[in-house]
C-alpha cells in the first residue's frame, strides 16, 4: 500500500505563556533588582530581554516603583504567610501585578491570569496558587485594602517614612504637595540652544501632529505635551535641542560665564550643564569638565560632540586633584554636587526605595569636601555656583552656611538680573530652592551663588 505523503502543516508554536506575561515578569524582575538588590532602575531595566516590548516593561516597572510603598502594605495582609517571608521575586511580582490591577487600564481578572503565568516565567511556578489567591483577594477587596494603607500619610504617598519626616521638618505644610508632585509623571522638557529657535521648534513639532508649549519664565525651555523619543526631536542630532528640566537650565545663566573666561564644571557628567555652558558662551578661554566616573564622562563627550562643542575632560576625584591643578585660576566654577536626588523623584521613583536616612550625612560630607576643593580653584573676584537636585536643607543651605563660616574670603551673591527667575523660587537663609509641585513646574533644585574676594 502506498504510504500517504500527507504531512501535518506546520502549526503556529503555542506561546508558553499568555501574551503579556513575559512583559509583566520582566518588569517584576526589574522591581526585584531595585527593591531587594539595591540596583538603580536604569541598571535593572538594562537586563530586560530584547525580545520584549522594553517600553512596556519600563512603564510597568517605574509605575510599580512609584507606588511600591503604597501597594506592598496594601497587599501584605492578604498573604497567609508573613509577607516578608515570601521569596523576594514572588513579593516583587505580587506588587507589580497589584500595580497593574490598580493603575493599568487592563481588566483586573486578566491581570491575575497574567501574574499566574508570570510566576512561572520568573521561576516561582510552585507559588502560582499563592499568586492567584492573593491577587483575587486584592481584586475583591481593593478599596478596603488601599483605604487601610492610605490611612498612613507615608503609605498614601508611597514614600519612606524617614523621607516624609525630613521633608515635613524642612517644608511643613508644603509636605503633601511635594509628595504628590513626586508621584506625577514627569513632563519632558527641552532646552532650545538658540532662543530664537523656539518658534521654529514649536512650528515643526506642531506640523508633525504633536503639541508643546513654551515656558513663560524661561525663554529657552519647551515642555512637550507627551514624551517622545529623542531621535524624533527636530534639532536633537545637531545639538540645538537637548532634554533638560527647566530648573536645571538655570545653572548656566546663574554662572554667567563670559567670553575669554576659564570655566570649571566640577561634577560634570552626564554633561547637560557642560553643554549648556559651552553653547551659551562659545568663546570661553577654556572649559574644563571633571567627573570621577569615567563611564559617565563618556556621556559628556557625546553630549558635546552632538553639538560640535569641546571641553577638556578630566576623569578624576576633584577632591584628590594634585595641588598644581588650577589653584585659584578659574573665573567661574560650577559645583553640581552629588546628592540624594530627592528633587527628581518624579523622574526616578527608585530613589524612594534606594535611599536611606543615613545616606544624607554621607552626601553632606562629600558635598562639603567638594565645595571646599572647588572654591580653592576659583580666582579672587570669580563666581561659584553650588547646586543640587535635593530638597533637603542638610545638603543645601546647611552645607553652604557651614562653608561660609569656614571661609572668610567667600560671600553670597544675589540672583543675577540676567538669569531667568522662576515663579515660586524660595529664598533660603543662603541660596534659593525650587520645590517639586511649585509654581515653576520644575524638578526640585537648590542654587547658591558665591563669590571670592581676596
Ligand atoms: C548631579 S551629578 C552632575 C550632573 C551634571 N552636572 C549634569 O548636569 O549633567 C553629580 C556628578 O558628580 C560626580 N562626582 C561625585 N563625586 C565626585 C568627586 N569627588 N569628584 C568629581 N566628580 C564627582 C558623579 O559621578 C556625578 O556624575
Amino acid at each position: 500500500m502506498k504510504r500517504s505523503t500527507w504531512r501535518r502543516p506546520p502549526q503556529p508554536r503555542r506561546a508558553r505563556h499568555a501574551p503579556g506575561a513575559e512583559t509583566l515578569a520582566q518588569a517584576a524582575l526589574a522591581v526585584h533588582a531595585v527593591v531587594f538588590e539595591g540596583r538603580s532602575a536604569d541598571t535593572a531595566l538594562e537586563a530586560a530581554h530584547e525580545r520584549i516590548d522594553r517600553a512596556a516593561v519600563r512603564a510597568i516597572a517605574l509605575g510599580t516603583l512609584r507606588w511600591y510603598l503604597r501597594l506592598a502594605p496594601a497587599i501584605a495582609p492578604l498573604s497567609n504567610r508573613p509577607f516578608e517571608e515570601l521569596a523576594p521575586k514572588l513579593a516583587a511580582l505580587l506588587v507589580t501585578a497589584a500595580h497593574q490591577v490598580e493603575y493599568s487600564r487592563g481588566a483586573a481578572e486578566a491581570q491575575v491570569h497574567l501574574a499566574v503565568d508570570a510566576s512561572r516565567v520568573i521561576g516561582e511556578g510552585r507559588a502560582s496558587g499563592v499568586v492567584n489567591a492573593m491577587l483575587r483577594r486584592f481584586v475583591a477587596n481593593r478599596a478596603e485594602s488601599l483605604a487601610v494603607a492610605d490611612a498612613d500619610v507615608a503609605q498614601r504617598h508611597a514614600h519612606p517614612r524617614w523621607l516624609v519626616d525630613a521633608i515635613r521638618q524642612a517644608w511643613g505644610e508644603r509636605t503633601e504637595s511635594i509628595l504628590a508632585a513626586n508621584n506625577q509623571h514627569p513632563p519632558m522638557v527641552l532646552r532650545i540652544a538658540d532662543e530664537s529657535g523656539i518658534d521654529d521648534f514649536l512650528r515643526a513639532w506642531r506640523a508633525s501632529g504633536r503639541d508643546a508649549r513654551a515656558v513663560p519664565w524661561n525663554p529657552r525651555a519647551v515642555v512637550l505635551e507627551r514624551p517622545a523619543a529623542v531621535q524624533t526631536l527636530p534639532g536633537f542630532e545637531l545639538g540645538t535641542v537637548s532634554v533638560q528640566d527647566a530648573g536645571a537650565q538655570l545653572a548656566a545663566p546663574l554662572l554667567d560665564a563670559r567670553a575669554g573666561m576659564r570655566v570649571l564644571d566640577a561634577c560634570a557628567a552626564p554633561g547637560g550643564k557642560t553643554l549648556h555652558i559651552a553653547q551659551r558662551t562659545p568663546d570661553l578661554a577654556e572649559l574644563v569638565a571633571i567627573d570621577d566616573d569615567p563611564l559617565r564622562l563618556v556621556r559628556v563627550r557625546e553630549n558635546l560632540q552632538r553639538a560640535g562643542r569641546d571641553a577638556l575632560l578630566v576623569a578624576a576625584d576633584l577632591t584628590g586633584m594634585p595641588p598644581s591643578f588650577g589653584k585659584a585660576s578659574f573665573d567661574r566654577v560650577l559645583v553640581d554636587a552629588p546628592c540624594s536626588a530627592t528633587g527628581v523623584i518624579r523622574r526616578h521613583p527608585d530613589i524612594k526605595l534606594l535611599r536611606r536616612a543615613a545616606d544624607i550625612d554621607g552626601f553632606a560630607a562629600t558635598q562639603r569636601r567638594i565645595l571646599d576643593t572647588a572654591f580653592e580653584l576659583l580666582r579672587a573676584g570669580g563666581t561659584l555656583i553650588y547646586c543640587t537636585c535635593s530638597v533637603l536643607p542638610a545638603e543645601n543651605e546647611a552645607v553652604v552656611s557651614a562653608f561660609l563660616e569656614r571661609r572668610t574670603d567667600a560671600a553670597v551673591a544675589p540672583w543675577p538680573d540676567s538669569a531667568p527667575r522662576p515663579p515660586g523660587l524660595l529664598e533660603r537663609a543662603v541660596g534659593w530652592q525650587l520645590l517639586p509641585g511649585g509654581d515653576a513646574g520644575t524638578d526640585g533644585f537648590y542654587y547658591a551663588c558665591l563669590t571670592r574676594h581676596s
